[in-house]
């Protein structure tokens, strides 16, 4: 992926991974993208298309934890992943491993059966070849248990995702294949609940090879906003199909052939300039919205920080270096909004004490 925006957004993120490495992510909601949608609708081939790696597939509940994919993009250097949950912490340089291990992590959380768990596991991938981005993957809306599932797994699945998603902080990425009515997509509802105007919630369409002859239209209208209208829009992706899969088609093969298909689409190679067809489209969108949405959010945090640190410092106002840190610290988010960088991340880290006394 060329990622334009390299330089302006990895502070963002790192900025918020600061926060959320002193256990502010707690109880202040920190910006990040849930990913949504019923099982099946693409939500794991989307992830795959962005990340490059090959995670955990099939049918039935295959994600079962919250999946938080932390995406590096490397000038240069080797693929390399960190898996890390509840304590454990692995690196490995194999992307064959993470399908193995994304499982394995959810067996201990989650149990071997097909039980869902609201514990995060976190996957990071630093490599050339993906964009700066942090996304986090839940488990599929199902309506109907099979044979060994809770006779409550579908209303689970729906107070997990409504955790991520009421949040102000969370951008909605909800996935829907277009071959079906999008209107009645539970998880288009279901943003649509806690996000009544469609401000912070995007569309992905999957599976438009699938479409039935003659909807095309119908198809090209929801992509541009006609049919239901959400301010961050739609964007629609083709992604590896079974077929593929089975053939082993790589993903930079499976990209051309995506980029291809669109070129030649009697209805959406127009899409292709719009902005709005391809993963490559996809990743370019979700980092400026991901940078927007952070900026967007730091004078709140900001504010938010600072109350509660006087709130904790009030028997403790003569701790002078604590007030300076504060100090110093606001400055930082002020001039990483308003420039994009700042002088000195480990500000950050040097919260974290002021945040373990109190
Ligand atoms: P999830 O349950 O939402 O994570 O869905 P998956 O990503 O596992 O996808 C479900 C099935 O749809 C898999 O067999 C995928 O290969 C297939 N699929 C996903 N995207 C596309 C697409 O764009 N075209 C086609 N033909 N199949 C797709
Ligand atoms: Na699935
Ligand atoms: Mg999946």
């Amino acid at each position: 992926f060329h990622n334009h925006f390299i330089e302006s957004v990895r502070p963002l993120i790192e900025l918020i991974d600061s926060l959320k490495l002193i256990g502010l992510d707690e109880d202040i909601g920190l910006p990040s993208i849930a990913v949504v949608g019923d099982q099946s609708s693409g939500k794991s081939s989307v992830l795959e298309a962005l990340s490059g790696v090959a995670l955990p597939r099939g049918s039935g509940i295959v994600t079962r934890c919250p999946l938080e994919l932390k995406l590096q993009k490397l000038k240069n250097g080797p693929w390399s992943g960190i898996i890390s949950y509840s304590g454990h912490r692995e690196t490995f340089n194999d992307p064959l491993k993470v399908d193995t291990l994304v499982r394995e992590a959810q067996n201990k959380l989650a149990g071997k059966a097909v039980g869902i768990c609201d514990e995060l596991i976190t996957l990071e991938i630093s490599s050339p070849d993906v964009c700066d981005l942090t996304l986090i993957d839940l488990p599929g809306i199902t309506r109907v248990p099979v044979h060994d599932q809770p006779e409550d797994i579908g209303d689970q699945i729906k107070t997990l995702i409504l955790k991520y998603i009421a949040k102000s902080e969370t951008i909605i990425l909800v996935v829907v294949p277009c071959n079906v009515d999008i209107a009645t997509t539970e998880a288009l509802r279901m943003a649509q609940k806690v996000d009544p105007e469609g401000l912070r919630t995007l569309a992905i369409l999957t599976k438009p090879d699938l479409i039935d002859r003659g909807a095309e239209i119908e198809v090209l209208n929801i992509v541009q906003g006609k049919v239901i209208p959400l301010s961050k829009g739609y964007i629609i992706v083709r992604c590896r199909g079974q077929s593929d899969i089975n053939d082993r088609i790589p993903f930079d093969k499976a990209m051309e052939a995506e980029l291809k298909f669109f070129r030649n689409h009697h209805y959406f190679s127009s899409l292709l300039d719009d902005g709005k067809a391809s993963a490559q489209c996809l990743a370019d969108k979700l980092t400026k919205e991901l940078a927007d949405h952070i900026k967007k959010s730091l004078p709140s945090l900001t504010e938010q920080i600072q109350t509660r640190l006087l709130k904790m410092m009030g028997p403790f106002l003569s701790e002078v270096r604590a007030l300076r840190i504060i100090l110093v610290f606001s400055d930082q988010i002020n001039e990483l909004s308003r420039t994009g960088h700042s002088k000195d991340k480990n500000i950050y880290i040097s919260l974290r004490p002021i945040f373990k006394k109190w």
